[in-house]
């Protein structure tokens, strides 16, 4: 018999390191910069998920990454520098535009593709001539790239397909055997990946929201633009996406997400009527709402405040993970307004949910007692944004 995939991962020896602000940081450092340099895997903090690294420079040590997170060969990977001036290393040219975004938000969540060096392997960047560049904004990250002298390529940790790894639990799980060494330092602070963007084109374009808010990079850039898909009011998106990762499954629990978007009063009803419904069914489910929510009881989990969406982002994968974890065969969750970081939060649950939104819409009344409504009947959409 053929054996899986997985099972002919080789089982390593993996080092870890609880990283707690102390001297013996210093030494766990020094270590896992030295397996980077030596190409060897580092899973390390960002201030936005961890990052599950290797030498961006080395072939064999790309592939590895590959191989470890099940990830698609034509998915690439975003290249971090623990400086601004590294820059030259892997781009070949750094528009004026780019290096604005660099000097206003660097470090930070936020991800430059640029015109690739030729000599930044294909397997980097999916055979792609251009690359994706960050610098990112936790003094681990910052300090490991440093000393390993490489630039270092790094997907978000988590194994393909499932949602990003933010809590060191979770690492601890999933990760454990499968790389050389685990820095682990506490949940991350933003929780949603990093704001990518093409800044070889004018106007630049968000290929994937994220940790930076488009209203921030409006601020400098004040021509870039959304694909449609993530517009207010878009049914239909006939590009294709020009971020490959964009192409694949993503963010997917194991359980079966439902998103419900509209009014909060509507959205909150309509998901109560469906417990009643599931229930009635035995269908084990679990419901993630905002703080705001009135739905209480077993199974009801709350993932921060819809009028603060950094309160989300940064619980976000891990309430998904929680709910997950329990066991239930569907969720279903509040989606929240896409102001801000609800941006990046939006688009993950949409992925999350495959496409299965449902819009609550408040009906009028011809009794008179104003617009409140009831909640329709749901149905599912094409999943697009609220
Ligand atoms: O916050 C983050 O960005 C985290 C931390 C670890 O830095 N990393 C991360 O990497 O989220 P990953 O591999 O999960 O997502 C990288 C995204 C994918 O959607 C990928 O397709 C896109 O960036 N990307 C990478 N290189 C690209 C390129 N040359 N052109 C267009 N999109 C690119
Ligand atoms: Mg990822």
């Amino acid at each position: 018999m053929r054996k899986s995939k997985e099972a002919r991962l080789r089982r390593r020896r993996t080092r870890i390191f609880r990283l707690s602000g102390g001297k013996d940081d210093q030494r766990a450092l020094a270590y896992a910069s030295t397996v980077l340099r030596k190409g060897g895997l580092v899973v390390f903090p960002t201030e936005t998920v961890y990052g599950l690294g290797a030498n961006a420079l080395s072939e064999r040590a790309v592939r590895d990454i590959f191989r470890v997170k099940g990830r698609p060969s034509d998915n690439p990977l975003i290249v971090h520098l623990s400086s601004v001036d590294d820059l030259p290393l892997v781009a070949q040219q750094v528009p004026a535009l780019a290096k604005r975004l660099a000097a206003n938000f660097w470090p930070g969540p936020l991800t430059l593709v640029l015109p690739a060096r030729s000599d930044v392997p294909k397997v980097t960047t999916a055979g792609m001539d251009s690359v994706a560049v960050r610098v990112p904004n936790h003094p681990i990250a910052r300090q490991l790239i440093a000393g390993a002298g490489v630039p270092v390529a790094a997907p978000s940790a988590n194994l393909s397909s499932r949602p990003s790894l933010t809590s060191p639990a979770y690492l601890l799980q999933e990760l454990s055997g499968k790389v050389d060494v685990l820095l682990l330092a506490g949940n991350s602070p933003i929780g949603v990946e990093s704001t990518v963007i093409d800044v070889r084109t004018s106007p630049p374009v968000v290929l994937r929201p994220g940790g930076l808010s488009v209203e921030r990079i409006r601020k400098v850039a004040p021509s870039i633009v959304l694909p449609t898909f993530f517009r207010e009011n878009s049914a239909t998106d006939t590009n294709p996406p020009r971020s490959p990762g964009l192409r694949h499954r993503h963010y997917a629990p194991k359980a079966r997400v439902t998103l419900y978007v509209g009014p909060p009063s509507l959205v909150w009803e309509a998901m109560r009527l469906r417990r009643s419904a599931l229930r009635q069914l035995h269908i084990s489910l679990a419901l993630l709402v905002s703080w705001e929510s009135p739905l209480k009881g077993e199974g009801v989990w709350k993932f921060g405040s819809r009028y603060t969406p950094s309160t989300v982002a940064s619980r976000l994968f891990r309430v998904l993970r929680d709910a997950d974890a329990s066991g239930v065969q569907e969720m279903l969750v509040e989606g929240i307004p896409i102001r801000g970081l609800g941006l990046a939060v939006m688009d993950r649950l949409v992925r999350a949910a495959d496409g299965r939104v449902i819009h609550v819409r408040g009906r009028k009344r011809r009794t008179g007692r104003g617009d409140q409504g009831l909640a329709q009947e749901p149905k599912f959409s094409d999943g697009s944004l609220p």
